[in-house]
């Protein structure tokens, strides 16, 4: 199989993964529970796999760093917890439902929300975010990439807005954590929420919330410390964490960061972005095909969509299968991206690189695609 739909999981991980979840296991106790040996070596699993998440995104400290079930539990932690009523979010159209959801649950609840749009290309439009701002808005959240198009956010913009205006930021970062460098404090990022399970290379079951700012924790219970406590405790990362870690994942997740670590985000990231151009140049050379990626290839990570114009997204999909490809087609939980893209009604087809990508690969399906547009 040639697995091209890593934007929605990595499927293919390094063996270490595995080995590290298994040992986990078999002898990690419950963190912060305890002084016996498997409480102590589940707690250094823990401690080590915030150091090494600190370290990859240049956090001031390991503390900052909130372990979660996915990327939406840290999406919804962040927005539920800090936006307030008669707050004003100014949010984008590329968004995932993990952060549009919560943002029109909080405007049920009184926040205010508006959003800057694409232009053509799928750029954002900049020049947007100045005149929506408000007396009241307190928010910027943003992808930093389009899980549908690709397209980057230029989050130095967005940021250097963001503080020249006193507002928070959450970054949703899915798409690109451990595929391209992000160091937060030099971003100005207060929060990055992102997943394990995707360009970590760990596994489903672990997201992480980056936090500079102090959310109100979405659930409550045992952390393990100051128990007497009736609220959860002030400090992070405990007051985010409540209940039993998922420490067999979060020990598959430092794993996968430690390999990727060994390769260099950097060269995975130009790699994956060779291989993603080659593919994007070849599939735009079919004239039945209508190609959403961003002009600029600096501005794109390595996931793209296609349209055939007479063929329907969930067939291609399927035929694709037939050949052995995995992609994945329809709305991908970005509809108002979509919308914008005016692909609401058809979806799209959506491919999406890893670093086991291979050059034969990347030709093997350009030539699908051609024998299926020349035959289907
Ligand atoms: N958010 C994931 C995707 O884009 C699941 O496919």
């Amino acid at each position: 199989m040639i697995y091209l739909d890593n934007a929605a999981t990595t499927l293919q991980k390094p063996s270490c993964v595995g080995q590290a979840m298994l040992d986990a296991l078999e002898h990690a106790g419950n963190p912060g529970r305890g002084a016996h040996e498997p409480t102590l070596h589940a707690a250094r699993i823990v401690y080590h796999a915030r150091e090494t998440l600190a370290t990859l995104f240049h956090a001031e400290s390991p503390d900052c760093i909130a372990f979660t079930a996915n990327v939406t539990q840290a999406l919804n932690t962040a927005l539920c917890g800090l936006v307030r009523p008669g707050d004003h979010v100014i949010t984008t159209v590329c968004e995932h439902n993990s952060v549009l959801r919560p943002l029109y649950r909080l405007r049920e609840q009184g926040a205010q929300v508006s959003f800057v749009e694409v232009d053509d290309a799928g750029r954002l439009r900049y020049g947007q975010f100045e005149r929506l701002l408000r007396p009241n808005t307190r928010f910027v959240a943003v992808t930093h990439a389009s899980n549908v198009t690709g397209n980057l956010t230029d989050l130095a913009f967005v940021s250097a807005f963001a503080k020249k205006h006193g507002l928070t930021l959450v970054v949703d970062a899915a798409q690109t954590a451990g595929a391209r460098p992000i160091d937060v404090q030099a971003l100005g990022v207060d929060v990055l929420c992102f997943t394990g399970h995707k360009a970590l290379l760990g596994p489903q079951g672990t997201g992480i919330l980056l936090c500079f700012a102090q959310p109100k924790p979405l659930l409550c219970g045992g952390t393990g410390s100051q128990s007497v406590l009736q609220d959860m405790p002030e400090e992070l990362p405990d007051r985010l964490e409540a209940g039993t870690h998922n420490v067999p994942g979060i020990a598959g997740l430092l794993a996968g960061i430690r390999y990727l670590s060994a390769q260099g985000v950097e060269n995975i990231e130009r790699r994956e972005r060779r291989l993603a151009q080659r593919l994007t140049a070849q599939l735009r050379a079919e004239p039945r095909l209508e190609v959403f990626a961003s002009p600029d290839p600096a501005c794109q990570t390595a996931v793209l969509s296609v349209r055939c114009r007479d063929m329907d997204s969930e067939l291609l999909a399927q035929k694709l299968a037939q050949y052995g490809i995995a992609v994945r087609a329809g709305l991908h939980c970005a509809p108002v991206a979509h919308r914008t893209a005016g692909t609401l009604e058809t979806g799209t087809v959506r491919l999406s690189l890893s670093p086991f990508n291979t050059d034969a690969e990347i030709a093997r399906t350009a030539r699908v695609f051609h024998e299926i547009l020349r035959t289907g």
